[in-house]
């Protein structure tokens, strides 16, 4: 679907999505699954640049988990330098279209110290820009989010009768970013894989049956159109 259809008053301000089913869509081409990854590059940029169209200005995307270092290693060590592949061919466009890039998770040992590199140069490269935040959630699991937030406060001996939603929030990994208006899975699969556990409590979820290689900007419209039909109650009666 095109964006013609969208009420263009009621475009999320921040759209997170889980780009899953790279893996499925290679197998039933009979390709390495790592084929699948490298399709899944496309239906990124085309994701990143139909939202800048309609404008949207938050979008995170979930890259790559904290569990999904338990697959098997020649897959993890490519998902790495696709990852610095994909910010060495695109920041600079990205740059020059206002995107300011963010990546959203843990640093530890296990990331290549070259991917490390290229993460911060492109964040610094871009850190001015504000038409678009996209945030790469990469080595990011939800909880491990919320176990560091508590670890820093714990740190800096909090009591805790001051402890509350707002305090937690302001200690996670970055505490400008709204909560998300619209959660996208593909792949037809219905849960969250420990993606913005925090954040998502009263997003909308819409999951497409479309596997991630095929995603297209359509798709982020057609997701947009669900949301806008859906009613936002935030545990109110009413709130159309
Ligand atoms: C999502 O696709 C990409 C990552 C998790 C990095 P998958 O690799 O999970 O694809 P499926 O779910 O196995 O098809
Ligand atoms: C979630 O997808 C992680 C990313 C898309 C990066 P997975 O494919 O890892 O999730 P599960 O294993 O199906 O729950
Ligand atoms: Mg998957």
């Amino acid at each position: 679907m095109n964006s013609d259809s969208l009420n263009l008053n009621q475009i999320p301000k921040h759209v997170a999505c889980i780009m899953d089913g790279n893996g499925r869509w290679a197998t039933k081409r009979n390709l390495p699954r790592i084929d699948g990854h490298a399709a899944g590059e496309k239906a990124l940029l085309d994701c990143v640049y139909g939202a800048l169209d309609i404008g949207v200005s938050w979008l995170t995307v979930y890259a790559f988990s904290t569990e999904n270092w338990k697959r098997p290693l020649d897959e993890v060590r490519f998902l790495m330098n696709f990852n610095e592949g994909i910010l060495t061919r695109h920041r600079d466009e990205l740059n020059e279209r206002d995107v300011r890039i963010r990546f959203s998770g843990r640093r530890d040992w296990r990331v290549p110290k070259r991917l490390q590199k290229h993460i911060d140069n492109s964040v610094e490269l871009t850190k001015t820009n504000r038409k678009l935040t996209l945030t790469i959630a990469f080595n990011y699991g939800g909880r491990a989010e919320i176990v560091d937030a508590i670890k820093t406060i714990i740190d800096s001996n909090v009591s805790s009768n001051k402890i509350n939603d707002k305090l937690i929030a302001k200690h996670l990994y970055f505490p400008d970013m709204p909560d998300p208006d619209l959660m996208i899975r593909t792949s037809g699969e219905y849960r969250i894989s420990n993606f913005l556990l925090w954040e998502l409590a009263y997003t909308e979820l819409v999951f497409l049956d479309v596997l991630w290689p095929d995603f297209r900007r359509e798709h982020l419209y057609e997701a947009i159109s669900i949301f806008q039909r859906r009613n936002r109650r935030f545990g109110k009666i009413n709130n159309k």
